[in-house]
């Protein structure tokens, strides 16, 4: 019986990994404008720093971890996301020690446990930012702005950012305790998982999907009513910066999101057009998370996002990356061993000197050879049969012209890097 890939997972056959390496050299162009470096973590690490990192009662760690003993008996678990990672590499190898903040970014696949649908899926990838050493409400600010910015770069359409304050573990005791008195009449028409969260986290009640749940939780008291100094005048920062960057949000005081590492600002960028997986991206500042996993108290904020996402996004609204694959250079042989001989020798110099180059290996016709250069959308075909060899010359051909001349094979080089 054939074996095939496992649920929840895709493979990514040339055409598509020709758009997603257009996407990722698009955000690490964008990441050496807003001074972002490259970080790259294991896949995967001690489970316990997920369960401390994320949080012991969120989906994730309850629920979507892949997680397994290795050879030696330690319990580790592939990287359900890469904050709780970025930052114990950050304290790992000391990051704190050079000039401040640290600003990383990452690109590489996750693994959650999920129900596989669209725009869900087991295994996928994500691109997230990371800033660390800082409390400044610019740098909320700025993993914001290069979020709409790379959106509005690839061109994708109706968007909505919605902002929140989670405020602080001083502010959030008391909205814990207002939520719990709201919902506590409530309680037996709860959802399962939301009589769980009552004790556990009763903020995450606010994120059920659940209809009923959602019903109940509309008028719940909401957090900026419960925000202490610090934490009401940080967001009102993050908002005027974002006025001033034109960039366009709305405040949705309900929104928590799934990991329970999130201080003051939480945000995430939705498109309605992808269906019920519509956060394209998500983020805030944890500035306890690096204290959890056991560091002296240093700020953070970041955000990730979904590469599939962006392109469900651009699917849904009839757009794709274009990329082109064009060949620079096609060599027909038309003649016997020294005639393959001598184009084998050209594609080697043209492809030493950085041009794209494809020959016939399988002594095909010099029409099936015509047919597969155009075929691969070549600029120039080169043609050697054994008269060329002897005279030395080859004819070269403009294929969108038609235009051709017979040139000495030490020439062709030069005459089509001038093309
Ligand atoms: P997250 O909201 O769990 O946050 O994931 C970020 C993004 O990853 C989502 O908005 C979505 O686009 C994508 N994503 C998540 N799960 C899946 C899935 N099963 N299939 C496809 N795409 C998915 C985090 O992971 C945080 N670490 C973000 C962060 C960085 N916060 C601060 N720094």
């Amino acid at each position: 019986m054939a074996i095939n890939r496992p649920r929840g997972t895709n493979d990514f056959l040339p055409e598509d990994t020709a758009k997603w390496q257009a996407v990722e050299e698009l955000l690490r162009g964008m990441c050496r404008s807003y001074g972002f470096q490259e970080i790259r973590t294991p896949i995967f690490e001690d489970t316990d720093l997920f369960c401390r990192g994320v949080g012991a009662t969120t989906d994730i760690v309850t629920k979507e971890m892949y997680t397994f003993e290795d050879h030696g008996g330690r319990s580790v678990t592939l990287r359900p996301e890469n904050t709780a990672s970025a930052c114990r590499a950050f304290l790992e190898n000391k990051l704190y020690g050079l000039v401040q903040p640290t600003k990383l970014y990452y690109i590489g696949p996750m693994f959650r446990y999920e129900k596989p649908q669209a725009g869900r899926f087991r295994q996928f990838h994500q691109f997230g930012l990371e800033i660390f050493g800082t409390s400044a409400p610019a740098a909320d600010a700025e993993i914001i702005a290069f979020a709409w910015d790379l959106y509005q770069r690839l061109g994708i359409q109706g968007l909505v950012l919605k902002l929140n304050s989670v405020g602080c573990p001083k502010c959030r005791a008391a909205y814990r305790k207002a939520l719990q008195d709201y919902f506590h009449p409530h309680l037996e028409t709860l959802c399962g998982s939301c009589r769980d969260r009552f004790e556990r986290n009763p903020l995450r009640i606010l994120d059920c999907k659940s209809e009923i749940c959602q019903g109940i939780g509309a008028d719940a008291p909401k957090i900026q009513d419960y925000l202490c100094e610090d934490c009401a005048g940080h967001f009102e920062k993050v908002q005027n910066l974002l006025h001033a960057a034109e960039i366009p949000f709305v405040i949705d005081p309900h929104m928590v999101r799934g990991l329970d590492y999130y201080t003051k600002t939480a945000f995430e960028i939705q498109a309605g057009a992808i269906g019920a997986q519509s956060a394209v991206c998500g983020g805030g500042r944890y500035d306890g998370l690096i204290q959890e996993i056991g560091g002296d108290p240093t700020p953070g904020v970041g955000f990730a996002l979904g590469i599939e996402r962006i392109f469900a996004a651009l699917q849904a609204q009839g757009d794709d990356i274009e990329v082109s694959q064009d060949l620079n250079v096609y060599i027909l042989v038309a003649g016997g061993v020294e005639a393959s001989a001598a184009a084998f020798r050209l594609a080697d110099q043209l492809r030493r000197a950085e041009l794209s180059v494809e020959m016939d290996y399988a002594d095909k016709s010099f029409k099936a050879q015509m047919k597969a250069a155009n075929r691969l959308g070549a600029a120039m075909a080169v043609i050697i049969g054994d008269d060329e060899v002897k005279s030395g010359c080859a004819t070269v051909k403009d294929m969108e012209s038609g235009e051709q001349c017979s040139l000495p094979f030490t020439e062709i080089k030069q005459y089509i890097l001038e093309r």
